[in-house]
């Protein structure tokens, strides 16, 4: 794998944060599948942290979810350095500052992507995070918002935010637009322009930038390497989202194909039956009272592109909405029982051919 001289940090691949789906049963799910790829939470807002009257599950993460990066919604820099100081002593590995979400209840607060708008504040916060924790500070940004979309904008905010301090930064490469879009429509309206970000590459040769927004998705090959590697061969980290959610399976030859070193070798069968152990168990310590369609979230793709996944997607529906069935271990059962008629080559087996390709 070749990288630009001055740059000798591992390839990073991550999957994205994601509200409503990196919550930690999902991050123990990929967990499942691989050791190595960094994962994050969903955004957590510092009045989240602040005020819960739980805050051990408010931050849990299990020694096994590492490496584990917690992103921070906010826009004051002491509540900020108070939320990362709680989540460096709860254990993350790294904090980031969401300045990239557009949605309107983000907006009222003035955080999220809005925060392109004001590189000064963005480096403040930074700043008294870094302040109050020994672990690395990361920014998540768009390319811009509304018509602050220039290359020259961009490059003033990296360079603003990076006098805090703070060099690492994953780059959403489009902009984000702030009023008049859902937030799902700007995650696919606003044009990739991934040019900007080599350019930021370039021009901050001894910072850390992340590439992130439709790699890997349909258009380029599903279930194919080449446009992760694509980046990876340029010394960017690699964030994946919404195909992390939509094709796990992906993720089984991340640790063999990006750092060198063996997959975990999971059969599906094996990885819904230790999930279910984990829920189990999560459930009992942690005191939630996750339902157990809540708990199906992650397992729901598990057999995307694979003959029977409707059928699997029906049942484990089905199955999770059962309310005689006490723990989730005895839903994995059945669903596996299932499986084993419906498709048991892509139960059993870790390394099959793709029986599908879009
Ligand atoms: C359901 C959903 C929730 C998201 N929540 C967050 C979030 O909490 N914080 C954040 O920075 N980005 C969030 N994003 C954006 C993703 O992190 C990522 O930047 C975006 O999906 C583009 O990457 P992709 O094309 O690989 O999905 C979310 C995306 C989705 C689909």
């Amino acid at each position: 794998m070749t990288s630009p001289d001055n740059i000798t940090m591992e390839p990073v691949i991550s999957v994205a944060p994601m509200i409503d789906i990196t919550n930690v049963l999902f991050r123990n799910f990929m967990r499942l599948l691989t050791r190595k790829t960094t994962l994050w939470t969903e955004m957590i807002t510092t009045s989240e942290i602040l005020n819960t009257p739980h805050l051990d599950r408010c931050l849990w993460n299990d020694p096994k979810e590492h490496p584990v990066v917690v992103q921070l919604g906010g826009n004051d820099p002491t509540l900020l350095g108070a939320a990362a100081s709680l989540c460096e002593l709860k254990g993350f590995d790294q904090i980031n500052l969401n300045c990239g979400c557009p949605s309107n209840r983000v907006q009222d607060g003035k955080f999220g992507a809005c925060l392109m708008l004001e590189p000064e504040l963005v480096r403040d916060c930074c700043a008294e995070m870094k302040r109050r924790v020994q672990i690395p500070v990361t920014v998540k940004c768009r390319l811009g918002v509304d018509d602050h979309d220039s290359y020259e904008n961009l490059e003033n905010f990296i360079s603003i935010v990076s006098s805090s301090g703070v060099n690492e930064f994953v780059v959403h490469a489009r902009k984000a637009i702030l009023s008049g879009l859902t937030p799902t429509q700007n995650r696919t309206i606003p044009k990739i322009n991934y040019e900007f970000v080599y350019r930021l590459q370039e021009r901050f040769p001894d910072f850390k930038f992340h590439i992130n927004g439709e790699i890997a998705t349909e258009k380029q090959g599903i279930g194919r390497h080449e446009s992760i590697r694509q980046q990876v061969e340029r010394g960017l980290g690699v964030m994946i989202g919404r195909v992390a959610y939509n094709y796990p399976w992906l993720f089984r030859n991340m640790d063999s194909m990006y750092y060198g070193v063996p997959d975990q070798g999971l059969n599906r069968r094996e990885i819904i039956l230790q999930y279910a152990e984990y829920c189990d168990r999560y459930l009992e310590e942690s005191g939630s009272e996750w339902n157990k369609m809540v708990l199906a979230k992650p397992l729901m793709n598990l057999f995307y592109l694979e003959r029977g996944n409707t059928r699997y997607r029906n049942e484990l529906d089905r199955l999770s909405r059962n309310k005689e069935t006490a723990h989730f271990s005895a839903v994995a059962e059945q669903i596996v029982d299932i499986m084993e008629t419906v498709n048991p080559e892509a139960l059993n087996q870790f390394d099959i051919e793709e029986t599908g390709k879009i």
